[in-house]
């Protein structure tokens, strides 16, 4: 027998650049994988199927920014964070399509995490690998993608309050594909991420918390680029609400027409599309059965999420919502 860390993808259904100001997301853990096989050791080894070079370090590390091949900055993150008492050697595989937008790099630091032994809640996990991801990326992203990672439930997407750190898991219709399709590679290190979370706190400097901002607290924003990043997260924090409730009814229009109003809203109001994942969503919208259609995660690249019958897509990446990360124990003739 051997030992497996095992950490799914993600995919935002609505809700996005909400979690950093305390606001509401709606993300599911997919049915795609990083695993780390693993023994212990006194340093952490790693190979990988998809990098040319391994990883290795030691358990000590103050910057994980110098380390490389680059790959291992996001471990590095995670020692650094924890400092773990022991050490790991191990393999990785995925099936993550890497740089995808379906947070590989996420899943394998959360896998990297509980491969050293991290032994405290969910909500914890995803704290230390948001503070590793922010220290080894150098990016002030929220916690939606690791607390996603870390809080999955089969057959359940998550109504997260990233404020409250909440996770209430709501049943996905059984009668709806979830949809995924790639549309550009992209990194936020460089993107004007970091630019919309100092535009948030602009905005709340002058108007207070956004999570519990109105609509016309927002308007009110004397400067016109911080004011359309304040309203688009007023609203699409209630869009989040409304779109739990329209999946509970099973008002699948509702819950469509919701994801467009959200990719209008981040198209225009906070400029995080792109053009060609305005293309990608508005063919998918032309498609019969598509439901919705709203570019999703970051932004500027990376990939369009859409809410389908089933059939109605054949291109693309199809995905169910799994249980999150956890380690296994694995039989070791049983490689996959
Ligand atoms: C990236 C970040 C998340 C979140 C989304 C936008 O995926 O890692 O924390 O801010 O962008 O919703």
């Amino acid at each position: 027998m051997s030992r497996v860390a095992r950490a799914p993808g993600r995919v935002n259904l609505i809700g996005d650049h909400t979690d950093y100001t305390g606001g509401l997301v709606f993300p599911m853990a997919v049915d795609r994988w990083t695993d780390i096989r693993f023994a212990p050791s006194d340093r952490v080894h790693l190979v990988s199927a998809d990098e040319p070079d391994p990883v290795d370090l030691p358990l000590e590390i103050d910057d994980p920014t110098h380390v490389s091949p680059a790959w291992g900055k996001y471990i590095a993150g995670v020692v650094s964070e924890m400092r773990p008492a022991h050490g790991i050697e191990g393999s990785v595989t995925t099936t993550i399509p890497i740089g995808g937008g379906m947070s590989s790099s996420h899943a394998l630091q959360v896998a990297v995490a509980l491969a050293l032994g991290f032994d405290g809640s969910i909500v914890e996990l995803a704290q230390l690998t948001q503070r590793a991801e922010n220290r080894a990326s150098g990016v002030p992203t929220g916690i939606m993608d690791q607390l996603s990672i870390a809080a999955g439930v089969a057959g359940h997407a998550l109504l997260i309050d990233c404020g409250e750190l909440t996770v209430t898991p709501v049943p996905m219709p059984e009668d709806v594909e979830v949809v995924v399709r790639f549309i550009a590679h992209r990194t936020l290190v460089g993107s004007a991420y970091a630019d919309r979370v100092a535009e948030c706190a602009a905005a709340e400097r002058e108007i207070g918390p956004l999570r519990t901002a109105s609509a016309s607290a927002a308007g009110s924003i004397a400067d016109p680029v911080v004011r359309n990043r304040a309203l688009h997260v007023v609203a699409e924090n209630q869009r989040v609400r409304d779109f739990a409730a329209a999946l509970a009814a099973h008002d699948l229009r509702t819950a469509g027409e919701l994801m467009v109003s959200s990719h209008a809203s981040l198209r225009d109001l906070y400029e995080t599309s792109t053009p060609a994942m305005d293309a990608a969503v508005d063919a998918l919208l032309a498609t019969p059965g598509v439901h919705g259609a709203r570019m999703t995660g970051g932004g500027f690249g990376g990939c369009v999420v859409a809410l389908t019958e089933p059939g109605a897509l054949t291109d693309g990446w199809i995905v169910t919502a799994v249980d999150g990360a956890r380690v296994v124990e694995t039989d070791d003739t049983d490689q996959g």
